[in-house]
């Protein structure tokens, strides 16, 4: 499986992901022992300019659990020397003396490409603005994989920020892939899916249903993919931002429209629209899904950093 650049999930073909899933299931085991020593010379910088949790800690992690080590800014815009003007080329090509691979996540769209095109070591995107987020896709589809059993025929809702949520957009991209996907789009009309993701799931036979009542789609789906409405995409907008939060929230009173094998997922952080009554309920997935991050990117590092020292 070679891998170099991770930016899109468009570039991830049905035998990559099959490879990668495999792969991801036998880092599950090494990661509950402890970890193992395949990386020990691997160096990974994690280069953020946005805030994380789930995506710099995992990927962090997985590289530990891999036995190799990591370098990290976690605001990168403040207490890197972009602070003081330097283009993210450079900051790029300086690590490229540095680390054997780097995980970029930026407010821009496109800046992990753009990194890429100045990279000799392997780019990964973790998220560039409202553009993409590949390696959450990833980690969503194997989640769907190993709580569902299959992918081909899904039925999912995705609901909430879908114009500007890069999980869905990396996610609608990746089931694209598969056969038989009925996709029902729930979002307030301000933040409705784009015309660039129906394009391409009308071109790759997905049928995509947009509907206003969660309530109506909750009976019919396997998968509800739940999102926030996201605060700081709306800038000084604060009553478009208001008129869209708190239309569509799980609960035990929404919980119970779903079926017994459905599951709710989120890529979270979540702010509301999953109730914590949610949480003990054996449908809601979204913390299994944030435990597999891990052992999809220690799938993905291992994936682009080639066989590990003791193969
Ligand atoms: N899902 C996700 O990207 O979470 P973080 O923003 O915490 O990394």
């Amino acid at each position: 499986m070679p891998l170099h650049h991770i930016v899109e999930a468009q570039q991830f073909d049905r035998p990559t992901l099959v490879d990668l899933f495999a792969r991801a299931a036998d880092m599950e085991p090494i990661a509950r022992s402890g970890g193992c020593a395949c990386y020990p010379n691997a160096i990974m910088a994690t280069l953020f300019y946005e805030p994380s949790t789930r995506t710099r800690f995992s990927f962090e992690t997985a590289m530990h659990r891999l036995g190799g080590r990591v370098i990290s800014t976690e605001n990168a815009a403040e207490f890197s020397s972009v602070s003081k003007g330097e283009t993210l080329e450079d900051t790029v090509r300086i690590l490229n003396g540095y680390a054997d691979v780097i995980v970029l996540r930026h407010y821009e769209v496109g800046a992990a490409l753009r990194a890429s095109r100045v990279s000799r070591v392997p780019i990964i995107n973790a998220g560039d603005g409202v553009g993409q987020h590949p390696t959450q896709a990833l980690l969503d589809l194997y989640t769907i994989e190993k709580e569902i059993g299959h992918i081909d025929g899904l039925r999912i809702a995705m609901v909430g920020d879908l114009a500007q949520g890069r999980t869905v957009r990396s996610l609608a991209y990746l089931l694209g892939k598969f056969r038989d996907v009925h996709m029902w789009f729930v979002a307030p009309p301000r933040l409705k899916m784009k015309e660039d993701i129906l394009a391409y799931l009308g071109q790759h036979g997905v049928l995509c249903t947009e509907e206003s009542s969660l309530e109506a789609v909750l009976p019919r789906v396997d998968v509800v993919y739940q999102t926030r409405i996201q605060k700081e995409r709306f800038g000084d907008r604060i009553a478009d931002y208001e008129q869209c939060r708190g239309l569509y929230v799980i609960n035990q009173d929404t919980l119970r429209l779903m079926g017994p094998g459905a599951i709710v997922m989120h890529p979270l952080p979540r702010v509301g629209e999953i109730a914590p009554e949610v949480d003990s309920d054996p449908r809601a997935a979204y913390f299994r899904q944030a435990e597999n991050g891990l052992y999809v990117r220690m799938a993905l590092l291992s994936a682009v950093l080639g066989e590990p020292a003791n193969a």
